[in-house]
């Protein structure tokens, strides 16, 4: 299976950034020990700041892989472009993200990606997205 996993804005700064939500392992050393439990699966990664390079990466995987893993952190609540290029796509994207954004504030209650989303994962750290590859597997 063809999977990519794709990151939007601050998600690069995984380990330091607002360790008590978001943890303090990096992202890399977590992709190292993803890619290792799931040696079978074709696992890319991309992670962008930019809203117009996430829109530019679902479309280029979009008509192809088997699955789009993605966490649009901050544009998940405010894009309207992302939202429209997970419905413009036929392959399936599975919604995460690392905290429960119910329990946050209100503003993070609303998603763009949900409604056109094949599920939505949340709250369990960065485990969310190794749920989420467990999806597509089975
Ligand atoms: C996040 C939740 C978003 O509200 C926030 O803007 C993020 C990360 C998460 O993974 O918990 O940057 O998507």
């Amino acid at each position: 299976k063809k999977l990519v996993i794709i990151n939007g804005p601050n998600l690069n700064l995984l380990g330091k950034r607002e360790p008590e939500i978001y943890g303090s392992q990096t992202f890399e050393d977590y992709l190292e020990a993803l890619k290792s439990k799931y040696n079978n699966v074709d696992l890319e990664y991309f992670q962008s700041n930019i809203e117009g390079e996430l829109i530019d990466k679902l479309q280029e995987v979009g008509f192809s892989y088997d699955g789009i893993i993605l966490n649009a952190a901050a544009y998940t609540h405010t894009s309207v472009g992302i939202g429209d290029a997970v419905k413009a796509i036929e392959v399936p994207v599975v919604e995460v993200h690392i905290s429960n954004t119910f329990s946050r504030e209100e503003f993070r209650h609303q998603s763009y990606i949900s409604p056109n989303a094949k599920g939505v994962i949340l709250g369990f750290g960065l485990k969310s997205y190794d749920l989420a590859i467990e999806s597509f597997i089975f």
